[in-house]
C-alpha cells in the first residue's frame, strides 16, 4: 500500500459544462469552481497534504473568448483580495507559477502580496498555475542552463535531471504523487510535465464545481490502494 500522498496536483476541469447544464452564464461555473477550490484547500490542510498544485489557467486558455478571460481574471482578483488573510490564517504558504505577461497589474501585485505575506508559513504549500504551460517551463529551464554555461558557471557534462529540475520556474514543486483531473477528461493538458512523470492519475467524472472533499478522500483512497513501481519490479512507497 502506498504512503499518504504528500503532493497532489489538480486539473480543475468542467466549470463551463457545469454552468451550461444549468443554463447559467459561463462565469457562474467559474465562480462555483472557486467555491469548490476553497473547500478542497481546507480539506487538504485538515488531512495533512504537504503540497497542493492547482491548474487555474493555462497558456492555451489565453485563446478563449476575451469576455470569458476577463471574467476569470476578475474572479482571480476577487479570490486573492478576499482570501489572502484566510490563507495566512490557515498557515498556508502561497506561490504562483506561470507567465504573468498578460495578467493585469492588479493581479500581479496581489499575487506578490500573497506570496510575501505567507512566505514563512509552514502549513500546506499551495501553488497556483496561472498562464502556465509545462512545455514553456522546460524551455525556461533550458534557457537558464544555457546562460549558466555561457557565463562559465556550469559545464555541459555536469547537467543532470536535477539541473533541469532546479532551473524550472516550478522548481519548488515536488514530484506529484497524485494527479486528479475532473470532468472525465483523460489528459495532462500541459500541466506540470516534469513533476507528473510518475504520478498516479485519478480521473473523476464529476465536473469541478461538484467535486467536494469527499471526492478528494475517494481519490486518495484509490491512490492508497495502488502499487507504485516507478518502472522497476519492486513496489516503492517512497518518493523518487
Ligand atoms: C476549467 O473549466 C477552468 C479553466 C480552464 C479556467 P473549463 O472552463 O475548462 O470548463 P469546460 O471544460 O469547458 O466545461
Ligand atoms: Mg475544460
Amino acid at each position: 500500500m502506498n504512503r499518504f500522498p504528500k503532493t497532489i496536483g489538480i486539473i480543475m476541469d468542467g466549470n463551463r459544462r457545469w454552468a451550461k447544464n444549468r443554463n447559467l452564464p459561463i462565469i457562474s461555473g467559474h465562480r462555483a469552481g472557486v467555491k469548490s477550490l476553497k473547500k478542497i484547500v481546507v480539506r487538504c490542510c485538515e488531512i495533512g497534504v504537504k503540497e497542493l498544485n492547482i491548474f487555474a489557467f493555462s497558456t492555451e486558455n489565453w485563446n478563449r473568448d476575451p469576455f470569458e478571460i476577463s471574467g476569470i481574471m476578475n474572479l482571480i482578483e476577487w479570490y486573492l483580495k478576499s482570501e489572502i488573510a484566510e490563507l495566512n490564517k490557515q498557515n498556508i504558504c502561497f506561490k504562483s507559477i506561470g507567465n504573468k505577461h498578460n495578467v493585469k497589474n492588479g493581479i500581479r501585485n496581489l499575487l506578490k502580496r500573497a506570496e510575501k505575506i505567507t512566505f514563512n508559513n509552514t502549513g500546506l504549500k499551495l501553488s497556483v498555475a496561472l498562464g502556465y504551460g509545462g512545455k514553456q517551463d522546460i524551455v525556461f529551464s533550458t534557457k537558464k542552463i544555457v546562460d549558466k554555461i555561457i557565463r562559465g558557471e556550469l559545464y555541459k557534462e555536469e547537467i543532470t535531471e536535477k539541473t533541469v529540475q532546479q532551473n524550472l520556474q516550478s522548481s519548488h514543486i515536488s514530484n506529484i504523487d497524485l494527479l486528479i483531473r475532473t470532468s472525465g477528461e483523460q489528459r495532462i493538458s500541459n500541466f506540470l510535465l516534469w513533476q507528473v512523470a510518475y504520478s498516479e492519475i485519478y480521473i473523476s467524472e464529476k465536473l469541478w464545481p461538484d467535486f467536494n472533499p469527499l471526492d478528494l478522500d475517494y481519490a486518495i483512497s484509490s491512490y492508497l490502494s495502488r502499487e507504485r513501481r516507478f518502472g522497476t519490479s519492486n513496489i516503492i512507497n517512497n518518493d523518487i
